[in-house]
């Protein structure tokens, strides 16, 4: 979900409208806005995207004082009585939230017994809760106080008052929120992003801060009241790189940045002598780990894979690769000295949060690596390294998994003692390989015609690195077109799976691999011998007649930078083939602030 407000000088309306659409890349079943007049509250809200949303404001009503959300439901179906604004009984206080208030069901039992709750959220509690507290006889902002000192869970907040003309309440636990500092204006917002055309100037907010929010003055205190000082930073975002430009959609217009991603990276880990590094720092927390645990989700996991081999082929540093979600809850036998790696484009994920909150307890080091300087996850790990591939708004994750690859190459490179090989030369290679298969786009379109037309599942095969990008394949094609897919070890397949192959059931298969190609194609083979519609993805120099698309040669172990672009163009074209949303795929939301 994401959060927007303003209080200031300007109608809100429009501003808030323009800042969800930004923030829609985090959910969007259902969005609304409050808006505050001397009339009162008029909250507008509706199911669906924010265009949805647009239709059902009132232009007539002025106001110089907002909040608005977009949803990715958690508690209760997406429609339009769960989606926020919620209003306390009486209508004089209206919320809007993200994440998970845990003992909402307690809380609700224990103070507001008499009260028929509207909803089936969760965050209706905590407004009727500072109504209820109100009506006991606290002001306002100790009403917000008192009942966030009783929640549990995750949450950004942000409260209008009907009796209170000047200031928007908020707060922050586990969900990121910014302040955004304008003249004669204030902002909030989940992700600078959303309030870039009103201000660059932004101010984070810490966990269990409460921040009075007023046109002309930012008051952020801590639980027990005393104040904070806290200077705005430049957020170094330019509005451009988030504009589409002339692209139907983001994830074309990201697949086609990630040439120039590649060549960004090297020039950003490039030190004085023209040598790919990092920061010595990091190079020595890395060099004195005996091993290093991969924490990710989604397809930061499927970087993590490839990341595990670069570290351990390369710099023989041994590694475990974990899913965020498992980890926190079912950890491993740990190392004498784990050095923890979080790989998040977002550095927001709750998921992997939870873990470095967990493993930073237990008195671990942490390295985050993302795309977002600032994001939580950067800030709370002891270490960062940045993607600088620019901001990624297709829920679809392209650009930044290239990035991923690239940098987990060049940190790996540089804590080897020798490399066999020269990764700034290879990299450039891989650069212009991506760029030769983007140029050929056409192609792509031509296989999923072939391929994937009408089909309801898909395999994708390939051994070593191809095995991983396989798995990156499958998510990639499940995400934006709905084709039931999978990524398999070319090897495994025989051992269960290939009892689903049918007459037609396409089979794509990545060959980069010179070791293993051989037998690949014999795996491929035998899903042909069983009916299945097989293409074969080959790198030239193990290309074969026959083969339906090759692409340009690079380093074995840099593979995946140009063998996963085919399969993105691939679900690409396939999702817009079968009409589907390609940039806001269903049920998805690119950053997912819950656990
Ligand atoms: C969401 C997105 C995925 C993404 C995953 C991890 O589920 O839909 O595309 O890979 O989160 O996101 P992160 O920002 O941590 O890389």
């Amino acid at each position: 979900c994401g959060i927007v407000g303003y209080i200031g000088l300007s109608d809100v309306k429009e501003i808030l409208l323009k800042g969800l659409e930004k923030l829609e890349y985090r959910g969007y079943d259902s969005a609304g806005i409050a808006v505050r007049n001397d009339a009162g509250i008029h909250v507008f809200k509706e199911k669906g995207r924010i265009a949805d949303l647009r239709q059902v404001v009132d232009s007539n009503v002025e106001a110089t004082t907002g909040i608005g959300h977009t949803r990715w439901a958690t508690h209760g179906v997406p429609n339009y009585t769960n989606s926020h604004p919620h209003q306390s009984a009486s209508k004089r206080f209206t919320i809007v939230h993200n994440g998970v208030i845990e003992n909402y069901h307690l809380l609700q039992d224990q103070f507001l017994p008499n009260i028929t709750m509207q909803s089936d959220t969760d965050t209706e509690v905590i407004v009727q809760l500072v109504e209820h507290f109100s009506n006991e006889g606290m002001t306002t902002e100790t009403a917000f106080c008192h009942t966030l000192s009783l929640l549990e869970g995750s949450y950004a907040i942000g409260l209008i008052d009907a009796e209170n003309e000047d200031t928007i309440f908020v707060a922050k636990n586990k969900s990121p929120l910014l302040v955004g500092v304008g003249e004669g204006f204030n902002v909030i917002a989940s992700d600078a992003m959303a309030m870039l055309n009103e201000t660059n100037q932004f101010i984070e907010l810490h966990d269990q801060e409460v921040v009075l929010v007023k046109a002309n003055e930012v008051q952020i205190k801590k639980i027990d009241g005393t104040l904070i000082e806290r200077a705005p930073y430049k957020a170094e975002l330019d509005l451009s790189d988030i504009d589409k430009g002339t692209y139907p959609h983001y994830m074309l217009k990201e697949m086609d940045e990630q040439p120039a991603v590649v060549r960004r990276i090297m020039q950003q880990y490039e030190n004085e002598a023209g040598d790919l590094t990092i920061d010595p720092t990091i190079l020595q927390a890395i060099k004195e780990a005996d091993r290093l645990y991969i924490i990710a989700a989604g397809t930061s996991y499927h970087a993590g894979l490839i990341g595990k081999q670069y570290f351990e082929k390369m710099a023989q540093i041994p590694v475990e690769v974990h899913i965020s979600s498992e980890f926190g809850y079912n950890m491993p036998l740990l190392s004498k000295k784990p050095l923890f790696v979080f790989i998040s484009q977002s550095g927001e994920t709750a998921d992997s949060r939870q873990v470095l909150v967990k493993v930073k307890e237990m008195g671990h080091k942490a390295l985050t690596i993302t795309n977002v300087p600032g994001s939580t996850l950067s800030r709370e790990a002891d270490y960062t390294l940045l993607l600088h591939a620019g901001p990624e708004i297709a829920v679809a994750s392209t650009k930044a998994y290239v990035a991923q690859v690239a940098v987990l190459a060049i940190t790996a490179a540089a804590v080897a003692d020798q490399l066999t090989f020269d990764l700034k030369k290879e990299l450039g290679i891989a650069a212009n390989a991506i760029q030769s298969i983007i140029d050929r786009k056409e192609e792509f379109a031509t296989v999923v015609e072939k391929f994937l037309a009408t089909t309801r599942n898909a395999f994708f095969i390939g051994r070593g690195m191809d095995y991983f990008v396989s798995m990156e394949a499958a998510l990639k094609l499940k995400e934006i077109s709905y084709i039931q897919a999978e990524g398999f070890a070319g090897g495994e397949l025989k051992h269960g799976t290939i009892a689903l192959i049918e007459d037609g059931t396409p089979v794509i298969a990545l060959a980069t691999q010179k070791e293993v190609a051989l037998n690949l194609r014999g795996n491929v083979k035998e899903v042909a011998a069983r009916g299945a519609h097989t293409c074969i993805i080959a790198m030239e120099g193990m290309d074969e007649a026959g083969d339906t698309l090759t692409i340009p040669h690079v380093h074995p172990l840099l593979a995946p930078l140009a063998a996963v672009v085919p399969v993105q163009l691939i679900s690409y074209y396939a999702a817009l083939y079968r009409g589907c949303d390609v940039d806001k795929p269903r049920n998805l939301a690119k950053s997912v602030t819950v656990e």
